[in-house]
């Protein structure tokens, strides 16, 4: 990396300076205030990429705080950050690796070097392959051992290897042709995959194991327990073939499982798990969704990367979804971000973007190795609306800390049933209205008086009703959930996830965390299946492994 890209602590920036000010001087204003005084802030906090439309008005900002935070950005030589991604320099550092989901989806004619090769010519017969696959199955030239074309498909894989496609597949239900249903296990319990295989005709199935390293201990558990049900009922070892597929970088693991090669479709390393839908990680989706609706998503995505590649930093919606982050977690001191989707098909993002942000920026050291000397990603958390409001809205607006929400609205219902869609839509538009507004106790004494409340009654209640308001959200809106504009969302938190990591100085794409919890799993599953009481951990652990086996030995 030339010095060009490399980034100081956030805090030893001259901006933050300027910015530690201005959230002093500013912190106590109401945006109702800021409302009240420009009327044409909706109008100007707007931005609009791939089809899809934020409104970040309803934020605790003046014109001011953009330009500090634009500064910032500019401070920690983002646009050169942006540059350096797609150009495939080495940026993942720790695993000295390019980063290129972006090429995965790149319709241009430019070609992308890694090592000094163009891997385009890869990248095209990957999804030339994968639409070829998908031409026999779903044209039922490729059918299952007794002939009978495929109706299911069940995707194995876990983390990137399931959330994005799973997101993806439910996102875009309304594209289904009913051809295939798409099953996705995951977990290493034998619920979730009892509750799969138990409806399938092994006949009529398709496993396709999904993992990048070849080497995810739940995902090899399932697929070694999915082909032994399809041995156990019906299937042979020849027919394997017909039946199994894999997508992953490790080819020699994958065929010495018993997938015969010419079904593999690779991976690389220069695309992270969490980032692979784009891959063909997606080939459950296309099989359910068909191909030239893959390739659609492909191109929203394509789209927002243009956006965030050209677009000035004050109007780059990736940019100022991240700044108004940085903007909250490291001056207002907030820990976590809900992503609020008004849209049933839209249930599964905020699963999706846990991942995507908390995977990529939960860390506490920068890419040199030292510590962060500030906070970085927050938790994020969220579900379907209207459904929150009736569960963990009361904590949005009158909890003692607030969570910035972005609500997410299609403004037209692939469904539409009645006046529903302007039902949901209203309690969307209302909910971040009430955040922004909230309702002083004046205003609430004044509305139980109205009301007919006695004095006494009404001031006692009052305070309980009181809602302080001020609480930021975005609303990012679009004409319709398809293809292109599921793709460029999913893009664009991808985008913001990286544009956040830059300033913080982190290295978004590797996930050294989660190393200690798998080598730490080994031992005491070993310990639990042992016949020995435990006593080699500390009290707890012991104490939960003898609680197990004291069960198990009953049973
Ligand atoms: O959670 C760690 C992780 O490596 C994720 O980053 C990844 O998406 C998931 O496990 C599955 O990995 P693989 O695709 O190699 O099975």
């Amino acid at each position: 990396m030339d010095n060009m890209t490399t980034v100081q602590p956030l805090n030893k920036t001259k901006t933050w300076v300027s910015l530690q000010k201005h959230y002093a001087e500013t912190q106590n204003l109401h945006m109702r205030e800021l409302f009240n005084a420009d009327p044409k802030r909706f109008a100007r906090f707007q931005t609009s990429a791939a089809g899809l439309h934020l409104d970040y008005s309803k934020n605790r900002i003046t014109d001011d705080t953009l330009s500090y935070l634009v500064r910032l950005a500019k401070e920690q030589n983002l646009e050169a950050h942006i540059e350096a991604m797609f150009r495939g320099e080495i940026i993942n550092r720790s695993e000295n690796r390019a980063v290129l989901h972006t090429a995965l989806r790149n319709f241009s004619s430019d070609s992308v070097l890694v090592d000094g090769e163009d891997v385009m010519p890869l990248i095209r017969d990957s999804l030339n392959k994968m639409e070829d696959f998908c031409w026999q199955i779903r044209r039922h030239q490729w059918r299952g051992y007794t002939n009978k074309p495929f109706t299911d498909v069940v995707s194995i894989g876990i983390g990137g290897s399931f959330l994005g496609p799973k997101l993806a597949s439910s996102a875009l239900k309304p594209y289904w042709d009913g051809q295939i249903k798409c099953h996705y296990l995951a977990n290493i319990d034998g619920s979730h995959i009892t509750e799969i295989l138990s409806h399938l005709n092994p006949a009529t199935t398709l496993f396709i194991v999904q993992s990048k390293s070849f080497g995810t201990q739940e995902t090899l558990k399932n697929a070694l327990a999915c082909r032994s049900w399809f041995l156990r009922n019906g299937g042979k070892e020849d027919y394997l073939g017909k039946h199994f597929a894999a997508v992953t970088s490790n080819v020699a693991k994958a065929v010495e499982f018993g997938i015969k090669e010419e079904n593999i479709f690779p991976m690389w390393d220069w695309v992270g798990g969490r980032y692979s839908l784009w891959s063909a990680i997606g080939l459950p989706l296309a099989l359910t969704i068909g191909i030239d609706n893959f390739r659609d998503i492909l191109y929203g995505a394509y789209q927002m990367d243009l956006h965030f590649r050209n677009a000035p930093l004050e109007q780059n919606m990736p940019v100022i979804m991240a700044l108004l982050g940085i903007w909250y977690v490291n001056f207002h001191g907030v820990r976590s971000h809900a992503i609020l989707p008004y849209d049933h098909y839209l249930r599964g993002l905020p699963a999706h973007i846990q991942q995507l942000d908390m995977e990529s920026n939960g860390k506490s050291v920068m890419q040199d190795g030292t510590p962060c000397e500030t906070d970085t990603g927050p938790i994020i958390w969220g579900g379907a609306g209207s459904n929150g409001q009736h569960a963990y809205h009361q904590l949005l607006h009158q909890g003692t800390h607030f969570s910035p929400c972005d609500f997410i609205l299609p403004l037209s219902s692939h469904n539409p049933v009645d006046n529903f869609h302007a039902l949901l839509a209203s309690n969307c538009i209302s909910q971040s209205q009430a955040l922004m507004m909230g309702k002083t106790e004046a205003e609430a004494l004044a509305e139980l008086l109205q009301q007919g409340m006695a004095e006494a009654d009404a001031k006692a209640l009052a305070p309980h009703k009181a809602i302080p308001g001020n609480r930021p959200s975005n609303t990012l809106f679009m004409d319709r959930a398809t293809p292109k504009t599921v793709g460029a969302l999913i893009a664009l938190y991808e985008h913001k996830v990286y544009a956040q990591g830059v300033l913080w100085g982190l290295n978004s794409f590797d996930q050294w965390g989660v190393e200690l919890g798998k080598q730490l799993g080994n031992q005491v599953y070993s310990a639990l299946l042992s016949d020995q009481e435990s006593r080699q951990f500390d009290a707890s652990t012991n104490g939960l492994i003898n609680a197990f086996r004291a069960i198990k030995n009953k049973l």
